[in-house]
């Protein structure tokens, strides 16, 4: 059985909104510095092309995380397979996430940053399933909102699979 990926955004409709949001964000932290976390490695596209078009000064550091398995996945915790470098204290954090699925991840990453003390803690993310929502997560910029279907390419994967595809498709089984 293989399958087959149907084009849900082209790559030229991800640079342009990735651009839109870019500006919003330099506008929002005019005269601020931003301190991204990339969330590895499905957030590692959406980061590069993002923080390319930040006027702002930046820096940047990256968490790597995994949901435990299905009996414990209920209570929301998440494994840190890597954790950050840098402290957050005093910081304009802001978080780039590529895909918003349950909310479970975003929602105990957030708040093991909040632990943190940054200046401010925000999050970005690329995708956004809202139909999919457990848990409520506040989220400042999305690119894009899609259906419940499972996607890929721009940095997410279908079994480690097709991360590198500049667009986002949607995975068929066939
Ligand atoms: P959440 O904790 O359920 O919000 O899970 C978010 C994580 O699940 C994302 O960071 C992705 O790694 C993964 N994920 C959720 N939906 C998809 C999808 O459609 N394609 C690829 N990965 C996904
Ligand atoms: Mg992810």
């Amino acid at each position: 059985m293989g399958e087959t990926v149907r084009v849900l955004l082209t790559e030229e409709e991800v640079d342009k909104r990735i651009a839109e949001i870019a500006a919003n964000i330099n506008k929002d932290y005019e005269g601020e510095e931003i301190h991204l976390i990339c969330v590895l490695k499905g957030g590692v596209f959406f980061t590069c092309e993002l923080s390319k078009r930040l006027n702002v000064p930046v820096s940047m550091d990256f968490m790597s995380v995994s949901s435990y398995g299905a009996a414990t996945k209920s209570s929301g915790v998440v494994k840190i397979i890597k954790d950050l470098d840098q402290e957050l204290e005093g910081k304009n954090v802001l978080v780039v996430e590529d895909i918003i699925d349950s909310g479970r991840t975003l929602s105990y990453l957030l708040e093991y940053l909040r632990n943190q003390n940054p200046k401010s803690l925000r999050l970005c993310t690329l995708l956004d399933k809202p139909d999919r929502r457990v848990v409520k997560v506040h989220v400042d910029y999305t690119c894009f909102e899609i259906p419940d279907e499972f996607v890929v390419g721009y940095g997410l994967d279908y079994a480690q699979k097709y991360r590198n595809l500049p667009y986002i498709g949607v995975v068929e089984l066939d």
